[in-house]
C-alpha cells in the first residue's frame, strides 16, 4: 500500500493556469473521490499523478519516492477510463496482458495473474470471448481486469462508470468497493455521481476552478461544509438558499430573510450584511393545517411532485419567489397548486457569509 502526496501541485497548459498550487495527501490504502464541476480539473490532475500530463510546477511523491519526473510505467500506477478501448480483434484473456506481453515478463507468471484477475472479476467463463460478445459490465471489468495485472500501488479512474446504465452503474460500484477491500490499494477516483461519491469515498476532494474547496469524509462534507460552494455542490436534490441580512445584536445574529420572517442564532462576531440561510431539502418540513412549529413558517405553492416511491420530491415556490425543494418521506398528499406552510428549523440551518465562507453549521444532521 503507498500513500500519494501532492506538494504545490500547479498545471499550466501554455498560459492558461488549471491547477493552482494544490496540496493533497491520499493515505495508503484510502478510497479518494474528486468531485467538482465540468471543467474544474478533476482529470488533469488525475492524468498528472498517472504521468500522462507533465506537472508544471510543484512535486508528486508515491509511496515516500518522489515521481514528479518519473515516466507513467515506472510509477507503479495504473488508471481505467470512461472509454474502455479495449482491442477488438483480442480476446479478453489477450486484451488483459497486453500491456504485460509487451514487456518481458515470462508467459508462466503472465498466465499465473491473467487467471487471478479474471477469478477476481468473475470473467474466467469470458476468457475466450471478445469484446463485441460482452455486455457493458463485462467490457470495463476487462478494463478493470486490464489495470489490475499490472498489479499497480495506485489504482486511478476517471469516470469508469459513466457509460454503463443503471443497474450495471451499482452493480459495477460494489465490485470496485470490494476489490478496494480485498486488495487493499490506494485508490483515486473521479466522478460526477453524488451517489458514487458519498457512498464509496473514504475521502472527498471537492474541487473547483483547479482549487480545493474541501476535503473531508462524505458526512463531513455533507453536515459541515467549508462554504457555499460546498454545500450546494454535495446533496441530491442540492441544499435550498434563502437571500437574507444579518443584524447582529450582542452575542446574537438576527438573520432576516427577503421574503419577510427572521431566525435568530447565539453567534457572536457576525459582520452586518447580505447573507445565505441554508437548509437541505429533507430538513424542510410541511405544517398541516393548524399545526404550529418551532421556527420560521414560509408560505409556498406546490409548482411539482415527485413521487420516487420511498420519498416525495416537492417543488415549491415561496411567496416571495423563492424555488424551494422539500423532501418528504412517504406518498405526500399535496399536488400542483395547493398552498402549503413549511417549518425552517433553525437547529437545521447554515449560515453562510457574503463571501460565501461558512457562519453555521446546524447541529441536526
Ligand atoms: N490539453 C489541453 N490544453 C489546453 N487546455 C486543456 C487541456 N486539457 C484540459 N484543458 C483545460 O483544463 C481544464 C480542466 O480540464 P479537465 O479535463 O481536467 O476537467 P474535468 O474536471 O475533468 O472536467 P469534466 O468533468 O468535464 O471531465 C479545462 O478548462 C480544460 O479546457
Ligand atoms: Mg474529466
Amino acid at each position: 500500500m503507498s500513500d500519494v502526496q501532492l506538494s504545490h501541485i500547479a498545471k499550466r497548459f501554455g498560459d492558461h493556469a488549471v491547477i493552482h498550487d494544490l496540496d493533497l495527501h491520499v493515505a495508503p490504502g484510502e478510497f479518494c473521490v474528486f468531485v467538482g464541476p465540468s471543467g474544474c480539473g478533476k482529470s488533469t490532475l488525475l492524468r498528472m499523478i498517472a504521468g500522462l500530463e507533465k506537472i508544471s510546477d510543484g512535486t508528486l511523491s508515491i509511496g515516500g519516492r518522489d515521481m514528479t519526473r518519473v515516466p507513467p510505467a515506472n510509477r507503479g500506477i495504473a488508471m481505467v477510463f470512461q472509454s474502455y478501448a479495449l482491442y477488438p480483434h483480442m480476446t479478453v484473456a489477450e486484451n488483459i496482458s497486453f500491456g504485460l506481453r509487451m514487456s518481458d515478463m515470462p508467459k508462466a507468471e503472465i498466465e499465473r495473474r491473467v487467471a487471478r484477475v479474471a477469478d477476481t472479476l468473475e470473467l474466467t467463463p469470458l476468457l475466450k470471448r471478445r469484446p463485441s460478445q460482452l455486455s457493458g459490465g463485462q467490457r470495463q471489468r476487462v478494463a478493470i481486469g486490464r489495470a489490475m495485472v499490472r498489479e499497480p500501488v495506485v489504482f486511478l479512474f476517471d469516470e469508469p462508470l459513466s457509460n454503463l446504465d443503471a443497474a450495471l452503474r451499482l452493480q459495477t460500484r460494489v465490485e470496485i468497493l470490494r476489490l478496494h477491500r480485498q486488495l487493499g490499494a490506494t485508490m483515486i477516483y473521479v466522478t460526477h455521481d453524488q451517489v458514487e461519491a458519498m457512498t464509496m469515498a473514504d475521502k472527498i476532494v471537492v474541487l473547483s476552478a483547479g482549487r480545493i474547496e474541501q476535503v473531508g469524509t462524505p458526512l463531513e462534507l455533507y453536515h459541515r461544509p467549508d462554504n457555499l460552494f460546498v454545500a450546494g455542490f454535495l446533496g441530491s436534490p442540492r441544499m435550498n438558499f434563502l437571500r437574507a441580512t444579518l443584524v447582529p445584536d450582542g452575542e446574537a445574529v438576527s438573520v432576516r430573510l427577503a421574503g419577510g420572517g427572521s431566525l435568530v442564532f447565539d453567534l457572536p462576531g457576525t459582520p452586518h450584511g447580505e447573507a445565505t440561510l441554508g437548509i437541505r431539502p429533507e430538513h424542510l418540513r410541511l405544517l398541516r393545517s393548524g399545526e404550529k412549529g418551532a421556527g420560521l413558517v414560509l408560505s409556498a405553492t406546490v409548482d411539482l411532485a415527485e413521487h420516487l416511491g420511498a420519498e416525495t420530491i416537492l417543488h415549491l415556490t415561496a411567496s416571495d419567489g423563492t424555488a424551494l425543494l422539500l423532501r418528504t418521506e412517504g406518498l405526500a398528499r399535496e399536488t400542483i397548486g395547493d398552498a402549503v406552510q413549511v417549518l425552517v428549523v433553525p437547529e437545521a440551518c447554515h449560515l453562510f457569509a457574503p463571501d460565501g465562507r461558512t457562519l453555521l453549521n446546524g447541529s441536526q444532521g
